[in-house]
């Protein structure tokens, strides 16, 4: 699956905008505020259908506009298809179109065009703040078990209304708790399950392209901190259930609910410490690098095709070696896009990318 065309209307400091891609390596080297992360935004809009940085659809439309519109030509294994992703901010309706064919709901669309993001401003963000962390590996499960986002929903619903019963009797003793415990356990069971078997089927990759980008300086480590063990997550449920009991006291105390995977962590480590306490900016960058290959490995293994990387300034920060080993790695897949403000000291016309400017 290639991306080989795309027109922007709109969208973003773009007011309307054909690129074309006829090679499998692009790389846009431009001035700071020329438009690369918006690029590399909008290519990632047709994979989740919304913006990978977390902007509202109105924020994304040109200043002044009334609409934006992403317009790609994707090559498949046997045939050629166009996606269309259209939004209009004064009906504030969003819309997605497959060879002319309007879907009937834009979740559907997912799955359709596979991209792997990175982000450099993700790398403190994610790394040093744990729900982003979880976030993470929910963006990777929620990408090849499509039971994963209607469960997390389902679970953020029951932990809203569980938290709004503590929080109203706080202090007191909350009898009718049960039934919501009951869901909280077997929904927060499936989640963590999920995760963990995510991790596990990641871990050697992380661990393998970390190696490569830090030629072996440091060894990276991974684990999802849970109350339910590795060896216990087809009894999730009851450990949960169990849990839930024991911190009842804490709870009605504090008003909010303290057990299940809302209250995880993802942590990382660098030979054995925290690298969310300890690690250098390069390193750090190092870690959601080998993460984000990792993921695309991950997704080449579920759906059967490369995703589109989409590498956003990932060189800056990274001394020599690392960089020359994130250019071999990035290159290793099927299709990437990388940004950068200055040229790399790797150059990229050595490495076989075509240049697009904006
Ligand atoms: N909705 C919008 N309408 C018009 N312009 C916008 C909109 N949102 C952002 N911009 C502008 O887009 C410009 C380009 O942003 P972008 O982040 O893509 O730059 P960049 O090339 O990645 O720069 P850097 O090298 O600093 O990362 C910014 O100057 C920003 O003000
Ligand atoms: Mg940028």
């Amino acid at each position: 699956m290639y991306l080989t065309a795309l027109k922007l209307v709109n969208y973003r400091n773009f007011d309307a905008v054909d690129f074309e891609f006829p090679g499998r390596k692009t790389a846009v080297c431009a001035e700071n505020g020329a438009g690369k992360s918006n690029l590399l935004e909008a290519i990632y809009f047709l994979a989740i259908a919304r913006s990978g940085r977390g902007s509202r659809d109105r924020d994304v439309v040109r200043w002044g506009a009334e609409y934006f519109s992403i317009e790609a030509s994707v090559a498949y294994e046997d045939r050629p298809r166009s996606i269309r992703i259209a939004f209009d901010r004064r009906a504030g309706k969003k819309k997605a179109l497959l060879d002319t064919t309007p879907l009937p709901r834009l979740a559907s669309l997912v799955g359709t065009f596979n991209a792997v993001l990175f982000f450099p401003e993700d790398v403190d963000l994610v790394l040093r703040d744990p729900p982003q962390r979880r976030r993470l590996l929910d963006i990777l499960v929620s990408q090849s078990k499509t039971s994963y986002l209607s469960d997390l929903d389902q679970y953020r619903r029951v932990l809203a209304q569980r938290n709004r019963l503590l929080k109203e009797e706080r202090g007191r003793d909350v009898r009718n708790l049960a039934p919501w415990d009951v869901q909280l356990a077997a929904l927060g069971a499936r989640i963590i399950r999920d995760r963990l078997d995510a991790l596990d089927a990641m871990r050697p990759e992380i661990d393998g392209y970390y190696r490569q980008i830090s030629q072996g300086r440091e060894q990276i480590g991974s684990a999802y901190r849970t109350p339910v063990k590795a060896d216990e997550r087809e009894r999730g449920q009851e450990i949960l259930e169990s849990e839930l009991k024991q911190r009842r006291a804490d709870e009605a105390d504090l008003g909010y609910t303290l057990v299940g995977p809302h209250r995880d962590n993802l942590i990382f480590t660098l030979d054995g410490r925290s690298a969310h306490k300890f690690a250098s900016k390069g390193q750090l960058k190092s870690i959601l690098l080998a993460w984000k290959l990792a993921e695309a490995a991950y997704l080449e293994s579920h759906t059967g095709r490369f995703p589109v990387l989409l590498m956003d300034d990932v060189f800056a920060e990274l001394d020599r070696r690392r960089s020359e080993a994130a250019m071999e790695l990035v290159t290793s897949f099927g299709q990437v896009f990388i940004t950068a403000a200055r040229e790399p000291e790797v150059k990229f016309e050595d490495r076989g990318f075509q240049r697009v400017t904006i």
